[in-house]
């Protein structure tokens, strides 16, 4: 029920709230199309959120325009972080970017241009048409990109992987822009009954990451 409102939700280019899983992080994050972002949705990510806006692209886009994983350039230049993430295999930040047409990169007008120019960028790139990312973004910028797994879900669950799978059951353009939901009073992660509360009262529906795998 809840993943057929969300569905229905993304359709009309509004908003969701994804919670990973209790053996996981633990977190909800506020999931966006970034084809309809606008600087409203990223005022409520950083008032009502909180956390890192991100935009999360599937792994074959990804691969296309040449957006490796952080962990892969920083092993290439040299540095040995031998520390894993403590909830998972591994970490899907990509790079870092600022649309071209963007001032300094972090306000909400600029962040939601890159948002979605990013999504326009994966769109091109399923459409098979040529992209050139070099010429359109500058890098390091204040919009990280995450990468999705290859596979998804069957290899991992992290707001990465369930906001691309939610795109693509809502047959969306796979590019999401997201953000941790934190708990303003103990800067911890907000807890599951607040955030499915502000679901309620705000309209969004809230989904677990088991209710996306099992649908
Ligand atoms: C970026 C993150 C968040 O946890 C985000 O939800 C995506 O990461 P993951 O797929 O690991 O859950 O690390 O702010
Ligand atoms: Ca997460």
């Amino acid at each position: 029920m809840n993943v057929k409102k969300g569905i229905k939700q993304l359709k009309n280019g509004k908003p969701i709230l994804i919670y990973d899983s209790s053996d996981r992080e633990g977190e909800t994050d506020i999931v966006a199309p970034a084809k309809h972002t606008n600087p409203n949705t990223i005022l409520r990510m950083r008032r009502d959120g909180g956390g890192l806006i991100c935009v999360a692209i599937p792994p074959k886009a990804a691969e296309k325009l040449n957006l490796k994983y952080t962990s892969d350039i920083l092993k290439q230049t040299g540095y040995k972080f031998n520390k894993k993430v403590p909830y998972d295999q591994r970490s899907s930040f990509s790079i870092w970017v600022n649309h071209k047409d963007t001032y300094t990169g972090i306000t909400d007008k600029d962040r939601s241009k890159t948002a979605k120019e990013l999504s326009k960028a994966v769109e091109t790139t399923i459409n098979k048409e040529n992209y050139n990312f070099e010429k359109q973004f500058r890098a390091p910028g204040h919009v990280p990109i995450l990468r999705a797994a290859k596979g998804l879900t069957k290899n991992r669950t992290g707001q990465t992987e369930l906001s691309i799978e939610m795109a693509q059951k809502a047959n969306i353009t796979p590019a999401m822009v997201l953000c941790e939901m934190l708990d303003n009073k103990t800067g911890e992660a907000l807890p599951k009954e607040k955030a499915i509360e502000y679901g309620e009262k705000n309209n969004i529906p809230f989904l677990t990451g088991s209710q996306i795998k099992n649908y």
